[in-house]
């Protein structure tokens, strides 16, 4: 008898979600014959007992497959959310919706509540990994990151050209919460000057050192710098704020830097600050990012047939692999190795990344 499994897009959206969406529908219903279930807004689709199935004919526009290159997520998703106080209701969704596997896209937070509902549950349960961020563990790539790394790069040219006409310092901060892997990434893509992370101290007279040095050695008035929304003050605090729905959300790193640089600077600097915010999670999806949805929803079916569960698909040297969803939610969030070779790499370059 053909299965019936249910697909979800839980946490912050990206680009590529789609895309995903897409490949299991394809794989699902060509390959094996089985219905898929889309589930709005994740575990709100579950607790609700909303869910319609998907076909690919309903997915085209007349024949034409938008989705390929459409951000966000047809699905809906959700980042937040009392999952706790209503787990028996939303277990009790799975079983409503006569699923035999749920397929979840998500980040590490949402993978993380996902498992615990699917033991709790007994779910048939598989993961694909998605943030801009890049920080669940046991993959190289997380689907949005590519895109996402595109956008802050597209933004530093941008800056660029602006700041060297006005000979003037741009401070970009740029999201990833307590990774810097986004940071560093289209830091170096994007010619920064300095690119601080979360997981390496610095000090501000070596920024202002670093923008001197430009001054004096290449008669160069205008540089970049890129912080990650996660880094930290010089004094070693995390700069964020509660918002109107009493989350505590990371901001204010960017505003630090740009207004400590006049202090430690000897030259007056003419500094202008840009938040790239929602921005790095919009666009149309990388190549990059829809080939990687294409391989992740395919290994994910593919999984489901093999009756391999509480597994997260992942991306380790050039290809796709599962790993138990323990270990990764155990390992998660991967943080950037001050000792790797992306950061000696932007050092190489005469970025300063904070430290030596
Ligand atoms: O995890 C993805 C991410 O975009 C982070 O980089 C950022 O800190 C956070 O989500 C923003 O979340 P929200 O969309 O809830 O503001």
């Amino acid at each position: 008898m053909g299965k019936r499994i249910g697909i979800m897009t839980s946490g912050g959206d990206c680009p590529g979600l789609n895309m995903v969406i897409r490949t299991v529908v394809s794989h699902a219903t060509i390959t094996y014959d089985w219905e898929v279930l889309g589930i709005p807004y994740a575990t709100q689709g579950l607790l609700e007992r909303k869910a319609s199935t998907l076909n690919l004919h309903g997915l085209d526009l007349h024949g034409i497959d938008p989705l390929l290159s459409m951000g966000g997520t047809i699905l809906g998703s959700i980042n937040k959310g009392d999952t706790q106080s209503q787990a028996k209701d939303i277990i009790a969704g799975y079983e409503a919706l006569e699923l035999d596997a749920l397929i979840a896209i998500g980040g590490d937070g949402s993978l993380a509540i996902l498992r615990e509902l699917a033991s709790q549950g007994n779910w048939n349960l598989v993961g694909i990994p998605k943030t801009i961020d890049n920080d669940v563990a046991f993959t190289e790539r997380s689907i949005g990151f590519d895109t996402a790394v595109n956008t802050v790069t597209d933004a530093l040219n941008r800056l660029t050209f602006t700041a060297a006409s006005h000979d003037r310092i741009m401070v970009v901060e740029v999201m990833g919460r307590t990774a810097g892997h986004l940071a560093i990434h289209a830091g170096i893509a994007g010619g920064a000057d300095v690119i601080l992370i979360p997981e390496i101290p610095y000090s501000l007279p070596k920024v202002c050192q670093k923008l001197q040095e430009l001054r004096k050695q290449w008669q160069r008035k205008f540089a970049v710098i890129v912080v990650a929304e996660g880094a930290k003050t010089a004094t070693g605090e995390i700069s964020c704020y509660t918002d109107s729905l009493g989350e505590v959300r990371l901001r204010g790193i960017g505003q630090y830097i740009t207004e400590q640089l006049p202090v430690c600077s000897p030259e007056q600097v003419d500094t202008r600050l840009t938040i790239l915010g929602h921005v790095q999670r919009g666009g149309i999806p990388s190549a990059g990012d829809r080939v990687m949805a294409a391989a992740f929803g395919k290994a994910a079916v593919d999984l489901v047939a093999q009756e391999e569960f509480a597994r997260m698909v992942a991306w380790r040297n050039g290809e796709v692999v599962s790993v138990p969803l323990e270990l990764v939610i155990k390992q998660s969030p991967s943080l950037v190795s001050p000792q790797s070779g992306l950061v000696q790499t932007a050092r190489s370059l005469g970025i300063y990344v904070g430290e030596s």
